[in-house]
């Protein structure tokens, strides 16, 4: 790399920093150094410098369908993710999806006395982490290609553990895995909502999960890999997706979606920078069985919120989550709920939650995943979240008032 290069490439990592800390993605010492320190650009060859700096994903490897396989994260991903997992100087850490990037960032924080192992399920992600990770002066790191599911067993015990691709259940090995006090980050997808969750352990077999940041990630593949998202296209360029639950029957939402659109508004009014979608979103995908997200472009659908809409239905109706400005005071919406079809009750079901949460949950501590058993001493409304294999998950809402929601 030439000088006039060198020196661009160190002003495009500072301005990053600085970006990311402005935007309090990055808050501590540790991690500023890091990401001072670490050069980005060099785990991406072929991309360009303000590329390499940009803070947003660089997809490494795509399937024959364009399905994007590996990535080097989003800086503000990164970021948040080192954040939550919050390593010490000489922890050992393990990393389960490798590309190199994060793995210097873990090995500079845990500094000469930790350690840094890196798995991939594949051989050509490691093969070039291990490349750029010697070129950008981290030889140290462990490489480990197979499945992240059962961990790196030889190695253990570690006293962080990052996945970096997306699960939808927990490996009894992490758990396993993990010291006493360990700190686990995962990005989980649950109901169809991908949120990235920091786990403690809070006593002997019960693991506790919060956080909730809105999140993507590539999909685990292996024995770990499950369905993808489930998708009914209802309209030109209306898809329902759902994730698990009650399935809908698509043909009949199709028909009912032809009917003409009615309205119930929920009197429950939130300013624009609040940002409830986050938490309402999951106190409506514990609460209702049936739950998916509706997806327009907007032409299609106007009023249909960004980011796919929460949805249920009944047999022949369809219900989702809708806003509209409050008259008079431009810093405030009301959410409702815009339904086709015959049953009214479905609608008025998700307003009644939407109800239940602005009483009882709204500008609260939000949700809990608990991994192992969590009593109904510690939530009142919850929701099994795996079905599958792995330790339960649970989805629970702190105790408050009388929760109408299903109990476990
Ligand atoms: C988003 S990338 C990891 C990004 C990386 N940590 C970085 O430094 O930016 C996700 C990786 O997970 C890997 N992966 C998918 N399924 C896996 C599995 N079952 N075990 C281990 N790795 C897996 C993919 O091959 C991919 O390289």
């Amino acid at each position: 790399m030439s000088e006039t290069s060198a020196a661009s490439a160190a002003e495009l990592r500072a301005a990053l920093v600085r970006a990311l800390r402005e935007a309090r993605r990055i808050t501590s010492p540790q991690v500023t150094e890091a990401f001072a320190a670490v050069p980005r650009h060099v785990f991406l060859p072929g991309t360009g410098l303000e590329d390499a700096y940009r803070d947003d994903a660089v997809f490494t490897k795509r399937a024959a369908d364009g399905r994007p396989l590996s990535s080097v994260s989003a800086p503000w991903l990164v970021a948040t993710m080192l954040e939550r997992l919050a390593p010490r100087a000489g922890d050992r850490v393990l990393e389960v999806g490798s590309g190199g990037y994060n793995a210097a960032l873990l090995r500079h924080v845990v500094g000469s006395t930790g350690s840094v192992t890196s798995m991939d399920i594949d051989p050509d992600v490691t093969g070039r982490a291990e490349v750029c990770l010697k070129q950008a002066g981290f030889s140290d790191v462990r490489l480990v290609t197979g499945d992240g599911t059962t961990g790196v067993p030889d190695g253990f015990p570690y006293d962080r553990l990052v996945v970096t691709v997306q699960a939808t259940e927990i490996a009894s090995a992490w758990l396993d895995q993990l010291t006493g006090d360990g700190r686990m980050v995962v990005p989980m997808r649950l109901r169809g909502l991908g949120r990235l969750l920091t786990f403690t352990r809070e006593r002997a077999g019960l693991w506790r999960g919060d956080g909730w940041e809105q999140c993507g990630f590539v999909a685990m593949q292996g024995p770990g890999a499950r369905d993808p998202v489930a998708t009914a296209v209802l309209a030109d360029g209306v898809r329902l997706r759902w994730d698990g639950g009650a399935a809908p029957d698509p043909v009949r939402l199709a028909t009912a979606f032809r009917a003409e659109g009615r309205e119930v508004w929920s009197g429950v009014t939130v300013t624009a920078t609040e940002g409830s979608r986050a938490v309402l979103d999951l106190w409506l995908a514990t609460t209702l069985d049936a739950f998916g997200r509706l997806h327009t472009s907007s032409s299609a659908v106007p009023q249909v919120l960004p980011g796919g809409t929460p949805a249920t239905w009944g047999p022949d109706t369809l219900a989702y989550l809708v806003m509209r400005p409050v008259h008079g005071d431009a810093t405030r919406f009301e959410y409702g709920v815009a339904w086709h079809g015959s049953d009214a009750g479905v609608a008025e079901a998700v307003a009644e939650q939407l109800r239940a949460w602005d009483r009882d949950h709204r500008g609260g501590p939000g949700p809990v995943l608990y991994i192992g058993a969590a009593s109904d001493d510690e939530a009142t409304c919850v929701r099994r979240m795996s079905e599958r294999s792995g330790p339960r998950l649970v989805l629970a809402w702190p105790r408050s008032a009388a929760c109408s929601g299903p109990r476990l």
